[in-house]
């Protein structure tokens, strides 16, 4: 019976943990990225965390997506992109760190007619110590607690049954 109760131990606790792995998004969801849809209706209620990872699926002869900092989105400026335009399409960005990240499209006047989106991506797990700390660094305390967690389930299972 004990390494029956150990099993099922062991399945419950990974469903436990499971919301807490990267989410992957679609932006747009099936409409993809286009003039039209409402990115800030998109964005509206949905929780981003570091590790997840935005997809802009769309068609790259009339668009493309320009990362830009907090006052070019607002005022729709494509001269001052965060590095090179993405245009192939299909293009996935891993969030990497918390905080504001604002896209838009550098087609036109496809950004103030509204392809623009504005995220907050927030810090997976309690907050890392401050100090210079690695991306790496910081994914290691969250799978240790799931570790542990999943150990003292079994060993409790173990006991009780
Ligand atoms: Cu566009």
């Amino acid at each position: 019976m004990a390494s029956r109760a150990f099993l099922i131990t062991i399945i419950v606790a990974a469903a436990a943990a499971a919301p807490a792995f990267a989410m992957d998004y679609m932006v747009g969801d099936s409409d993809g990225w286009k003039l039209g849809v409402n990115y800030t209706t998109w964005a509206e209620g949905k929780q981003f965390y570091v590790g997840d990872t935005l997809m802009f699926m769309y068609n790259n002869a009339s668009h493309n997506v320009l990362k830009v900092a907090g006052p070019d989105f607002q005022s729709c400026n494509i001269s001052n992109a965060i590095g090179s335009p993405y245009t192939s399409g299909k293009d996935t960005f891993t969030l990497a760190a918390p905080g504001k990240k604002w896209y838009i499209c550098g087609f036109g006047s496809h950004c103030s007619q509204g392809m623009k989106l504005v995220i907050n991506v927030n810090a997976e797990g309690p907050a890392p110590a401050p100090g210079p700390t690695s991306a790496a660094g910081e994914a290691t305390p969250f799978k240790s607690f799931v570790w542990m967690v999943v150990a003292a389930t079994a060993a409790f299972s173990i006991i009780m049954s």
